[in-house]
Parts: C-alpha cells; sequence; structure tokens
C-alpha cells in the first residue's frame, strides 16, 4: 500500500457560500484542510469587518462537530471601502486580506471596482496597514478576448501596482498564463501566487471535449497547454511564490447546465487528491507539501499546521453529485476515477 503523509493543509482560496449550499460544501474542505480564506463575493458582497464576523459565524455552525476548522475571513474591496474600514480589518484578528474584484470580471463581482487608479489611496493604506490585497488580475471590457484578460492585465494593471505599491503584500489568485507565472516569479517576495487544481490539471480542450462541458468553465478560463505546463512547473518547482488556493466555487447544477451556465469549478470534494495527481503526473510529489501546508501559511504570516493528513493510493470513483435533490451541485471530474483517496 503507498501512502503519502503530509502536515495537515490550508486552502488559501475558497468559495463556501452561505445557507443550504455552505451546508453541503463545508464539510468538505474542513475534512481535509484546517484553515481556508474565505471569499467574500457573497451577494450582497462582504464589505464591513461586522460582515465578515457574521458571515464567520455562519461557516462555524457549519463545521461538523469533530472537526478543527479555521475560516480566515477577507472583505470585498469596493469604490466605497474606507480608509478606517481598512484600519479595523487590520486590527481583527479574523480578517486577513481585502480581495479586489474587477468590475465585471467574474461571478458577482458587479460591485467590484471600475476605476482601479481611482482606489489607489486605499492600496496606499492597505499598505501602510499590512494587510494583504487578493487579486483577481484580469481586465474586463468586450473588446478584450477572454483568453487574453490575464496577460493584459499583468501588462497593464498588475505591474502598475506592484510599482507604485512596493511593500504591499498582493496574492495574484488563480494563476492561469505563463505571462502571470513569469510577472510573480519576477516579483519582490511581498507577491506571491494561488494555483488551482484545474488549471495543473486541464487545458482549455476540457471545456469542448466532444461537446460543451459546463463544469471545466470557471474564470479565469482554462487556457492553451503551454500555459497549464508552465503552471505544474511553477507549483512543482518548490518556490514558495506558489501555493495551493482551489478556487472551488460550488454552483448548483441546474446553474451550471444552462443557456447561460455560471462560472466555477467545485473541487472541494477532493482538492487534495486532485493535487496530488497533478504532482504526481509531473513526478514530484515531494514537492506537494511545500505548496499545500507550508507557502500559504508562511506569506501570510500564520503559525504553519502541526497535524498530518494521509493519501492512499488507490483508485476511487467520485460521485456523480453532492447535495439534496433538485438542489445539488457537481463536482469537478464527476462519475471519473482518481487515484489518491485522502484517509
Ligand atoms: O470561476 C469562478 N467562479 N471564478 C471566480 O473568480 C469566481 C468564482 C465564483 O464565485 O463562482
Ligand atoms: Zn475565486
Amino acid at each position: 500500500m503507498k501512502l503519502l503523509t503530509i502536515t495537515r493543509p490550508d486552502d488559501w482560496h475558497l468559495h463556501v457560500r452561505n445557507g443550504a449550499v455552505l451546508k453541503t460544501v463545508l464539510p468538505h474542505t474542513s475534512r481535509q484542510f484546517a484553515r481556508a480564506i474565505i471569499m467574500p463575493n457573497l451577494k450582497p458582497p462582504v464589505t464591513t469587518v461586522a460582515q465578515a464576523l457574521l458571515y464567520r459565524e455562519e461557516i462555524l455552525q457549519a463545521v461538523p462537530a469533530d472537526v478543527d476548522f479555521t475560516p480566515l475571513m477577507t472583505l470585498y474591496l469596493t469604490g466605497s471601502t474606507t480608509v478606517a474600514e481598512i484600519k479595523k480589518a487590520a486590527e481583527s484578528d479574523h480578517i486577513h486580506a481585502f480581495k479586489l474584484y474587477p468590475a465585471g470580471a467574474t461571478t458577482h463581482s458587479d460591485s467590484g471596482v471600475s476605476d482601479i487608479k481611482a482606489i489607489y489611496f486605499l492600496l496606499a493604506a492597505m499598505e501602510k496597514q499590512d494587510i494583504p490585497l487578493l487579486i483577481h488580475g484580469e481586465v474586463t471590457g468586450e473588446h478584450y478576448d477572454i483568453f487574453d484578460r490575464e496577460r493584459v492585465f499583468v501588462d497593464t494593471t498588475l505591474s502598475d501596482i506592484a510599482d507604485k505599491f512596493p511593500a504591499l503584500r498582493i496574492v495574484v489568485e488563480h494563476v492561469t498564463t505563463s505571462e502571470a507565472v513569469q510577472f510573480v516569479q519576477a516579483a519582490g517576495a511581498n507577491i506571491a501566487a494561488t494555483i488551482t487544481p484545474q488549471h495543473l490539471l486541464f487545458n482549455r480542450n476540457a471545456i469542448l471535449a466532444g461537446g460543451i462541458r459546463p463544469h471545466y468553465y470557471c474564470l479565469p478560463i482554462l487556457k492553451r497547454e503551454p500555459h497549464r505546463l508552465a503552471l505544474v512547473r511553477a507549483a512543482t518547482s518548490g518556490n514558495s511564490k506558489f501555493f495551493l488556493g482551489t478556487d472551488s466555487a460550488p454552483h448548483l447544477t441546474s446553474l451550471k447546465e444552462s443557456a447561460c451556465g455560471c462560472a466555477g469549478c467545485y473541487s472541494a470534494h477532493a482538492a487534495l487528491e486532485l493535487y496530488a495527481e497533478a504532482f504526481e503526473r509531473a513526478g514530484a510529489l515531494d514537492k506537494l507539501e511545500g505548496f499545500a501546508s507550508f507557502y500559504g501559511a508562511d506569506f501570510y504570516r500564520l503559525p504553519r499546521n502541526s497535524g498530518t493528513v494521509t493519501l492512499e493510493k488507490t483508485t476511487w470513483k467520485i460521485p456523480s453529485s453532492y447535495g439534496e435533490t433538485g438542489n445539488t451541485i457537481t463536482p469537478l471530474k464527476a462519475g471519473e476515477e482518481l487515484s489518491w483517496k485522502m484517509l
């Protein structure tokens, strides 16, 4: 029997929603991860410390009784965010970052920022308060090709933010291109990136393999194979600037399998197994622990976890769905086999 034991990991980019969906998805995450950075793009978005603390309580209620799990809260940056709220967030033990969504870039981003330069004074306040900025790095606008949006954002917007705020800690979330990888590699130690399992395992063909496959549609969208390979090299390189962030983003099956399906891949059901598959294919299972369990904690200046988790090399079939009839969530690789299983 082949076993792989690593320090208990954390998920540095996670959507858990609220209400019934939260109750379905949270046990998947809390079984695998000790902590997770919780995305604030609820409807309405989580924009204040007070809202985040209420949301945190709701999440804690959904954690199974025998499990130890800590949600690390974030606030949604808008044109109306105040310097006072940034100060309050930085002083809170429970708020760990602000999330910047360019308005219109993705799911529930309509309250996001439409003129990023206009909120530079807020970024200055974050830099001063030393609270990290998490960025959805895509330009918006009809005239940009969807496959170019991250690359253009890196060239035009991210590089300017990095120049103007050299001490601001930034996580470029869910990088998907070789250009974003190169940017992060070349940047100072204050700039890091998360990488999702789907962007390590699949290229854009997965969305259109024999028909339209909505469960492979997420934003930033899957890219060409050379980009996937660049992500695999970054994740398995042992470079501490790259760490685990699933971007697991549950939507009801009915809202994905639709004429206008929502963006987001649900991966919390088997997150670690999916990463293990990608690392094993790259011959780099020995690099999984740093990526999954050390580098993110170090970046956020939190202690590394003390427990362990064990994966067994064994074949199992992912269920076709999770949740109650009529309100199901279809997981990534639904009905397909995986070769690692967390014990
Ligand atoms: O695919 C995505 N889904 N990308 C995002 O940035 C947001 C997420 C969601 O909240 O569903
Ligand atoms: Zn996300």
